[in-house]
This record gives structure tokens, C-alpha cells and sequence, in this order.
């Protein structure tokens, strides 16, 4: 079976589980790194019947632990809607989003706690600043959400959110900046692929 083909039955088995309403552990067959990354795409719509457990929750941001990040300051923080009534409120603060993700059993808020990356002793490093602990956030995200195509399932990375009631809902510190709310589930139907601009573009050899 080549690769293609054993992605192909490894997400259908997927699928097999979440339709039969249980939350078995994914198959032993994992997809390749490249299947993951042209597979994984932002997906605006959920499969409403396909839950997903706290368990599995854990593993994926287990996954996020292996980030790097500056002089290892670790510095993001996750707070993860997954109750009824969390999941409810969380939705209303996320503007047009709801409509895209409404049927996402689960949203993640990702926050970084300023004043550690890109800082030492205090002081800040360079001009960049707590820019670096939005790094780091957007690093540890990018394992996340990778990791979440390689288990099967789907994301949405949403920057429209309402960060002042968002760090009411989930009594966010002050010293932490609210960066993405990213929704997970699975996918209702099959997400198309925004093109990409050209490389050569984007890239300049010397
Ligand atoms: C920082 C960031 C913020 C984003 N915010 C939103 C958002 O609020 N709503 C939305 O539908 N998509 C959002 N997106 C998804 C992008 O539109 C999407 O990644 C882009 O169109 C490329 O599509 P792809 O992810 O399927 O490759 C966001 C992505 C990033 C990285």
C-alpha cells in the first residue's frame, strides 16, 4: 500500500470511531510528516457528531512540550474549552468565527506570559522583545496543530476573538498576553488549499 493509500484508511478508520460515537485511540499506522503538512489545512466546518476526549486533548498539547522556545522559557499557557457550558460561552467571543466553528467540540485559547522570552535578567534582549514570546506562542501552535492532523484531526487558527472577554471567561493573568483561540475537531467535508505565492517570491539566495 503506498502512502497515500495508508493515510487514506488510517483517516477513514478515524472516521469509523468517531461514527460509532466512541473516542477510540488512534491506529498504530501514523501518517508521514508530508501528509501532515499538505493534509492539515484551516477547516471552517465541523463534523458535529465526532467528539473528542480530554485525554486526547492532553496528548496533543503534550506534543506542544516539545517546541522549542527562547533559553527554554516555555513562556505559552493553554486554556482549553471542553465542558457544555465553557464551550458555549468561549463561542460567543470569537465574532464571525462561530459560524465556521460552531460545531467544534473544542477551543483552545493560547496565551504567552510576557517578560520571558526575549528577556534576561529582566531586561529585555534585543529590539524585538516580547515579540519573541509570540513566537514562541505561534511555534508551539504550529506543533499543535500538526500534531492534530497526525491523530486525525482538524483546526481553525482564529485571530478574531474578543481577547478582554475571553480573559474574563477563563480568569487569564494580566501578564499574559491572549494570542490565538484555535478550534478542534473534525473535518465536515474536505477544506480547499489557498494557493500560495510563488517561492521565488519569498525567498531571495545569496
Ligand atoms: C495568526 C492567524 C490568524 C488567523 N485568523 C483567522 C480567523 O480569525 N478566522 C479564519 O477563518 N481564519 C483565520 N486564520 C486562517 C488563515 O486564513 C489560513 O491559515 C490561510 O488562509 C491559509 O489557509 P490554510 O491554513 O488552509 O493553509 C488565521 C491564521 C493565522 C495563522
Amino acid at each position: 500500500m503506498n502512502k497515500k493509500l495508508a493515510f487514506g484508511a488510517f483517516v477513514a478508520l478515524l472516521t469509523m470511531a468517531g461514527c460509532s460515537g466512541k473516542t477510540e485511540s488512534a491506529p498504530t499506522t501514523s501518517p508521514s510528516f508530508d501528509e501532515v503538512l499538505t493534509s492539515r489545512r484551516s477547516v471552517r466546518s465541523y463534523d458535529a457528531t465526532k467528539k473528542i476526549s480530554e485525554a486526547e486533548v492532553r496528548e496533543l498539547l503534550t506534543a506542544t512540550q516539545e517546541a522549542p522556545s527562547w533559553a527554554n522559557q516555555q513562556p505559552t499557557k493553554y486554556y482549553v474549552a471542553i465542558g457544555k457550558e465553557k464551550l458555549a460561552a468561549a463561542m460567543e467571543m470569537i465574532g464571525g468565527n462561530k459560524e465556521r466553528v460552531a460545531e467544534a467540540p473544542v477551543l483552545i485559547v493560547s496565551t504567552f506570559e510576557r517578560g520571558k522570552s526575549g528577556f534576561f535578567q529582566g531586561h529585555q534582549t534585543n529590539e524585538v522583545g516580547d515579540g519573541w514570546g509570540a513566537y514562541d506562542n505561534g511555534l508551539s501552535n504550529c506543533y499543535l496543530i500538526l500534531k492534530a492532523r497526525a491523530m486525525g484531526f482538524d483546526t481553525l487558527i482564529m485571530g478574531m476573538r474578543d481577547a478582554d472577554k475571553l480573559r474574563e471567561l477563563f480568569s487569564i493573568p494580566e501578564n499574559e498576553t491572549i494570542m490565538a483561540v484555535i478550534a478542534l475537531g473534525y473535518r465536515a467535508g474536505e477544506p480547499n488549499r489557498p494557493e500560495r505565492r510563488d517561492l521565488d517570491d519569498i525567498v531571495k539566495f545569496f
